[in-house]
């Protein structure tokens, strides 16, 4: 039914004639187009107004052509639907002026209507699917619940998450009862967006690699897992877990399809801690798109060789930096479409 299925393929582990691309945070501030609409419109006008969304989604594939499109919108409107204020400050990032840190904040959380509180998202995902008239598919995502848990405890960004791992270490059974609500609603918010359209999703465990191993397969691994579990049949699931590469050998046994790393593990060690037979999506420095585009296209050969064409989508190992110029995007592109391996 999709005309190029050459990422459905290679989630499903079958043979293709060169591995697909796209970049995490495609829909961004490296392109002009997006400039233009993000001067007119404030960050959550353009997430709910499902035209502008979807317009935002399509741009980047206008412009370079990728094997997948993913919805514009952000991890952060899922904590917001459950009853949690977040602002997106311009030149600052996310604003939480409420932090939950205690008991009687995590009963205040809600588990919502997602096709009440974001249903906006859902007609997005339609007005998108039209748009791409079935030429790729589309991909629908939200943060992990640890990841979410950072930002709702913290309050912002942070380069050490220290206030939401102290609310983890300190009271542990509010925030098992948060990380639990936040999947519920995740699982739910996930299942309505399949409905609506979607044809992958991937899950965004930005900071896991806050973590240390143990805590990270208690706090968040297992909430991972059990949205894996929810979602496994109904579309192929991608994890994503930056600087997760000490749990890779235990991810690699769950249903997910396809699993996320970054720049920091080479192919080599990333295969032999996976087991070898599971797709991996990744893994450029989104810092070296910095490199002349002859660089850049001879690194991209170069890491295909390496993880090999098969099982593999090509991706950044985090999401594309706004001062990118657009020719060496296009170099990025251009040298996976330009493959033969
Ligand atoms: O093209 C795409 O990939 C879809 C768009 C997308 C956005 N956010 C739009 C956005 C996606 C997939 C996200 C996910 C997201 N949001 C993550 C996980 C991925 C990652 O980068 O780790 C996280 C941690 C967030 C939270 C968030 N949203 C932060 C920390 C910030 C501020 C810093 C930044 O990157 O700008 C945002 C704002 C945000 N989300 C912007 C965009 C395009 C920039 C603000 C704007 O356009 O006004």
């Amino acid at each position: 039914m999709i005309k190029n299925d050459l990422f459905l393929k290679a989630l499903k582990g079958e043979i293709v004639e060169r591995p697909p691309v796209w970049m995490m945070r495609q829909a961004g501030r490296y392109l002009p187009e997006f400039m233009a609409l993000r001067d007119k419109y404030d960050f959550f006008t353009r997430c709910q107004t499902p035209e502008l969304a979807a317009e935002i989604t399509v741009q980047p594939i206008r412009r370079y052509g990728m094997d997948a499109a993913i919805l514009f919108s952000d991890i952060l409107v899922v904590p917001q639907a459950m009853n949690i204020e977040v602002q997106m400050k311009p030149n600052f990032g996310p604003y939480l002026p409420n932090p939950v840190r205690d008991q009687k904040g995590v009963d205040a959380v809600m588990v919502p209507d997602v096709d009440v509180e974001l249903g906006y998202v859902m007609k997005a995902i339609k007005v998108t699917k039209q748009l791409l008239n079935d030429e790729i598919p589309l991909i629908g995502f939200a943060g992990s619940p640890w990841t979410i848990l950072c930002y709702v405890v913290q309050g912002q960004g942070s380069k050490s998450f220290d206030m939401a791992k102290g609310f983890c270490f300190t009271q542990p059974k509010a925030a098992h009862e948060l990380l639990q609500k936040i999947t519920d609603t995740t699982i739910a918010y996930l299942k309505a967006k399949v409905k609506a359209g979607v044809d992958v999703v991937q899950i965004f465990d930005s900071w896991g690699g806050m973590l240390s191993p143990v805590d990270y397969q208690e706090f968040s691994w297992k909430y991972i897992n059990q949205i894996i579990e929810a979602l496994k049949d109904e579309v192929p699931v991608i994890a994503f877990g930056k600087g997760c590469w000490f749990a890779l050998h235990e991810m690699a046994k769950s249903n997910a399809s396809a699993l996320g790393i970054d720049w920091t593990i080479t192919a080599q060690n990333a295969r032999y801690l996976t087991g070898g037979n599971i797709t991996l999506q990744g893994n450029f420095d989104p810092a070296r798109l910095l490199s002349p585009p002859a660089e850049i296209k001879r690194m991209v050969t170069q890491m295909i060789n390496e993880f090999g064409k098969d099982k593999y989508i090509v991706n950044l190992g985090h999401g594309i930096l706004p001062n990118i110029p657009l020719e060496n995007a296009k170099a990025f592109i251009d040298a996976v479409k330009e493959y033969k391996g």
